[in-house]
């Protein structure tokens, strides 16, 4: 099968576009024709400085597609099903092997590109919210990176939960079409100190959650942004910027810091996340929900699809079709 592997982390242009051998299908597992790849934030975190699991490595948490291989051991998934699967590495290749019970029967009337985008996204999105963060309709949340894939799951779970919602993006145009997902308030990064923002826009208070998925600098402004006993879910670190806050800073206000990892929820409270995004699924496909797509890329064309990610232009999800 052909897929985009690197042999070393870096720049887009490590990628390479080569033959590999077809995954092996797991006893407890299927194996998946892939029909659309969507690019997470971690999938391009790693491509410029995670550990490889093996050389060629091929990234990618998330895609989605038609079953064409199912193991013994598997009961209640068959050949021909369309499902979107999540998987610790190799969604950015024509096929996937991945445990039956990390995979989701797609919808009908879902498309397989809007299915590639959901369970990671919204699944870290709601439990950052919600398990972790404990958000109570009329209190306030600010969502880091709101144009990106978690932002965009956030704003609209929050907004519908009875939040005020605050967002941050790179730019005036992301943040005015994040209004019709239920954007109360946009704050530019490049033009003003988004927690001297978010004070202001509360009346100086400050607010009750911040979701922050940039970390470093940003997660010491998310301190300061934060209301007395405010909530931080720290569950990413898009600017790859390894400054530490003074976690003292938290004291004074009764303030915390949630580290968050999807992953390990899955593995551990299989079942409620499992359900949890299939719901995320089927609201998809009736529409309550939405997902947006910025662009799409041939497979063989992945440097420029992970550059289109870092260019900070994009809004919503890029895609990789094999
Ligand atoms: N812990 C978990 O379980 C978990 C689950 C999902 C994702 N994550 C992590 O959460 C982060 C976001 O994931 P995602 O899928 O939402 O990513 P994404 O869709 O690629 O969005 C990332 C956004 O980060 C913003 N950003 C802020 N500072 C940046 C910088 N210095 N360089 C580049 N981008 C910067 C950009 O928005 P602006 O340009 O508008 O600022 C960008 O759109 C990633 O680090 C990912 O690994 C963690």
């Amino acid at each position: 099968m052909k897929a985009a592997v690197y042999y070393e982390t870096g720049p887009p242009d490590v990628f390479r576009s080569e033959e590999v051998p077809d995954p092996a299908c797991p006893a407890d597992g299927v194996v998946v024709d892939v029909e659309a790849v969507s690019i997470e934030g971690g999938d391009v975190g790693h491509r410029a400085r995670g550990e490889l699991a093996a050389r060629p490595h091929i990234v990618g948490y998330q895609c989605a597609g038609v079953i064409r291989e199912v193991g013994p051991g598997v009961g209640d998934r068959e050949t021909g099903q369309r499902v979107v699967a999540i998987m610790l590495h190799g969604s950015h290749a024509e096929r996937a092997a991945v445990p039956a019970a990390a995979t989701w029967i797609v919808p009908d009337g879902l498309d397989l590109r809007r299915a590639a985008c959901v369970p990671i996204p919204f699944g870290t999105a709601d439990d950052c919210l919600f398990e972790f963060g404990h958000l109570q309709a009329g209190e306030t949340v600010l969502v880091h990176a709101g144009a990106g894939g978690v932002g965009l799951a956030a704003i609209q779970l929050a907004k519908r939960a009875g939040a005020t919602v605050l967002a941050t993006a790179s730019s005036d145009a992301k943040l005015a079409k994040l209004e019709t997902f239920g954007l109360d308030h946009g704050i530019n990064t490049r033009s003003v100190d988004f927690a001297a923002a978010a004070r202001e826009i509360t009346g100086g208070r400050g607010v009750d959650l911040v979701i922050d998925s940039v970390g470093g600098r940003t997660l010491a402004g998310s301190i300061e942004a934060l209301a007395y006993r405010g909530r931080i879910a720290f569950v990413g670190s898009a600017a790859r910027d390894d400054y530490r806050p003074d976690w003292t800073a938290l004291r004074p206000g009764n303030k915390t810091v949630t580290g968050i990892f999807l992953g390990a929820e899955f593995a551990i409270h299989h079942e409620r996340v499992h359900a949890m995004i299939q719901r995320h699924l089927e609201e998809v496909a009736r529409g309550t929900l939405a997902v947006v797509i910025d662009r799409e890329y041939p497979l063989a064309e992945a440097a420029a699809a992970h550059a289109r990610v870092e260019s900070r232009e994009a809004f919503g999800r890029v895609l990789l079709i094999p």
